[in-house]
């Protein structure tokens, strides 16, 4: 049997497989509202195999969205607006769990497809960015400072749109700490120079994000609850692996089940070593270290690679993107690729196509 489609339970849910869609923003609401787009394209990876399905980086208030075009849950509208998506995910097999998020000095910005890139101007529909500090990400608008009545405002958007998820139907909740995005922004010395309680020492940078997992535990206290972080900057002076390490005990200590590793996206001068792979020491790190369950992510692209992460105790469970949007039945071929085409959870519709004859 192959430990890729073994299951896994993880509080108050069981994934059938560990091979799961990481977030991917679409670009593609209006006023944070998500729509057919967002129904078929993650509903797809769910008949395709997949044991958790992520929605994207999704704004818990609308300040806090990467371009205008995110979707959110900072509202009653958006939440009625993702039931039907859920609904989708769950009736076909898999997990559905949403990624809570906050752009902070990342917000604001044009779409990757937009004809512009960088910031949008706030005639154009932009607004004023909010950060732990003045300090722009290179070539982006400079953000605001956020007061100390502005970060207790912060908690309570992501414990009231954790709230809203659930009763959208999310199954799985994760914080975005990652990609240089607020949470990410004050865990790191490079965007955060406050001299307040939320900025100096480690445990101060990491008061912000220990603050909104207690206070989404509060609202969810049986829900499988995740945490995605960068676990470097790769740049000088930046966040590393050592300070991952440590704000995973103190997480997991928090009630957090699972650190989803991922890395960088905190400024424009990072250094990343790509290859295939290549964030899956940091996962193993955290894994071994942290003693909590992880997730490896990152050009993890076909069923035996995943098997080996897993085999070699590196990781808990598979995170990826691109594969799925190459082939959204990814877990389906997996378990060809790994020579056990039954052990892949075949929609009765498709078993013609488990068969090779
Ligand atoms: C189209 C696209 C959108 C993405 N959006 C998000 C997002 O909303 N939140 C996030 O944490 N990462 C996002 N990412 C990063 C992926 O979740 C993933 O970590 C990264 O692509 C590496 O995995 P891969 O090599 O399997 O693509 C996105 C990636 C892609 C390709």
């Amino acid at each position: 049997m192959t430990l890729l489609f073994d299951p896994l339970t993880i509080a108050s849910a069981t994934a059938r497989n560990r091979l799961w869609v990481a977030p991917m923003c679409m670009y593609s609401a209006r006023d944070g509202v998500p729509n057919e787009w967002h129904l078929v394209h993650l509903a797809q990876f769910a008949t395709g195999g997949a044991g958790l399905v992520m929605a994207e980086a999704t704004a818990v208030t609308a300040d806090g969205r990467i371009s205008p075009e995110d979707t959110g849950i900072w509202n009653e509208e958006q939440a009625q607006a993702w039931l039907p998506i859920t609904a989708a995910i769950k009736k076909r097999g898999a997990l559905a769990a949403i990624q809570l998020a906050h752009a902070g000095r990342k917000a604001s910005t044009w779409a990757p497809f937009a004809e512009h890139s960088g910031s949008v101007p706030i005639d154009q529909g932009g607004w004023q960015t909010v950060a732990p500090s003045p300090l722009a990400f290179e070539g982006y608008a400079t953000p605001r400072e956020l007061s100390s009545g502005e970060i207790d405002a912060v908690v309570d958007d992501f414990a009231a749109s954790a709230r809203r998820a659930l009763d959208a139907g999310f199954e799985v909740l994760e914080v975005h700490a990652a990609h240089g995005y607020l949470l990410h922004q004050f865990l790191s010395p490079l965007s955060n120079v406050r001299t307040d309680a939320y900025g100096g020492s480690l445990d101060n940078r990491a008061r912000l994000l220990l603050r909104v997992v207690d206070a989404v535990r509060e609202v969810a206290p049986d829900a499988p609850l995740f945490t995605r972080l960068s676990a470097t900057d790769w740049a000088e002076g930046g966040w590393d692996i050592d300070d991952t390490v440590t704000v995973s005990r103190m997480l997991a200590d928090h009630g957090v089940n699972l650190i989803d590793v991922s890395t960088g996206g905190l400024v424009a001068h990072q250094q990343i070593a790509v290859g295939p792979g290549y964030q899956v020491p940091f996962a193993a790190r955290v894994r071994r270290e942290a003693e909590v369950l992880v997730s490896a992510v990152g050009m993890i692209t076909t069923g035996p690679q995943a098997e080996q992460i897993l085999a070699e105790g590196d990781a808990d469970a598979i995170m990826a993107a691109r594969e799925w949007l190459r082939d959204p039945h990814f877990a389906l071929r997996a378990a060809f690729e790994l020579g056990e085409p039954t052990a892949a959870p075949w929609p009765p519709q498709y078993e013609r196509a488990r068969r090779r004859v």
